[in-house]
């Protein structure tokens, strides 16, 4: 199936934190992290991301920010402007002004102001509707700012009941315009009407979180049961050994923002 049309697109990334062992954990009990096998997998990732048309915009490391290789949540890119979050977890929340600068080269930033929370991973895109997880890390006031600044520039805001795991995107990610990846059992199908659903192998509820492009998917090399099935939905999987990411509770979408230019 073809994917949309792909210009020239950017994917700013950071090079994961020495700090990282210290990450926030939620869901998931402390485990040692190796950094240095950290940076070879992230390292393998931004190589991905260029083989899909990237240019890779790689930001220093912050030595003391433990979970800032995670840019995604610091950010929504809309094509329009970029939104600059006010993470949920107060550790974070100094990780978007190296973030805010480098996005200010490409768009107008707006930003969410307290009491909002949001975390970028919340934030499903697809086509003009925005999902937003209500979740341990984004709240109802973030989403009620989203409402009053998208809807007049085309986007339809949906808040979205998440349970169960860290982001709405840990449950559920976009594949393409027509078809999302799922976890049933985290996140309520029925908040995406109109939308096919290839759902996670029960084995696998991890599974949800892939970043496609086009119709190529970065996905985990730790799930290759979900991934046959997006195999079988005609997506073309890069696997890629992500373990010590997913031991800070990060999934591939959250290592990296991209958008076009
Ligand atoms: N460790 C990822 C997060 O909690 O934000």
């Amino acid at each position: 199936m073809p994917g949309p049309p792909v210009g020239v697109l950017i994917a700013v990334t950071r090079q994961v934190s020495p700090a990282m062992e210290r990450c926030e954990l939620t869901h998931l009990q402390r485990v040692p992290i190796d950094i240095g096998r950290a940076r070879k997998q992230h390292g393998a990732y931004e190589q991905v991301l260029r083989a899909l048309g990237c240019r890779v915009e790689a930001l220093p490391e912050e030595p003391e920010l433990p979970d800032s290789v995670f840019v995604e949540d610091t950010a929504i890119v809309l094509d329009e402007l970029a939104v600059i979050t006010r993470p949920g977890a107060v550790s974070r929340r100094a990780e978007t002004s190296s973030v805010a600068r480098a996005l200010a080269r490409y768009r107008k930033l707006v930003r969410i102001e307290a009491p909002g929370t949001l975390d970028g991973g919340d934030v499903l895109r697809v086509g003009r509707a925005l999902y937003v997880g209500v979740s341990g890390r984004s709240n109802r006031g973030a989403i009620e700012q989203l409402s009053a600044l998208l809807p007049p520039l085309g986007y339809r805001v949906q808040p979205v009941a998440v349970h169960g795991c860290l982001h709405l995107k840990t449950a559920v990610t976009r594949i393409t315009d027509e078809a999302l990846l799922i976890n049933p059992r985290w996140v309520d199908r029925r908040s995406f009407a109109g939308m096919h659903f290839i759902e996670v192998d029960e084995a696998e509820p991890f599974g949800a979180n892939a970043l496609a492009i086009g119709n190529r998917a970065i996905y985990p090399a730790s799930h290759p049961r979900t991934a046959e099935r997006l195999r079988r939905y005609g997506i073309r999987v890069h696997a890629l050994d992500m373990s010590e990411t997913e031991k800070a509770e990060g999934g591939v979408s959250c290592c990296s923002l991209v958008f076009a230019a």
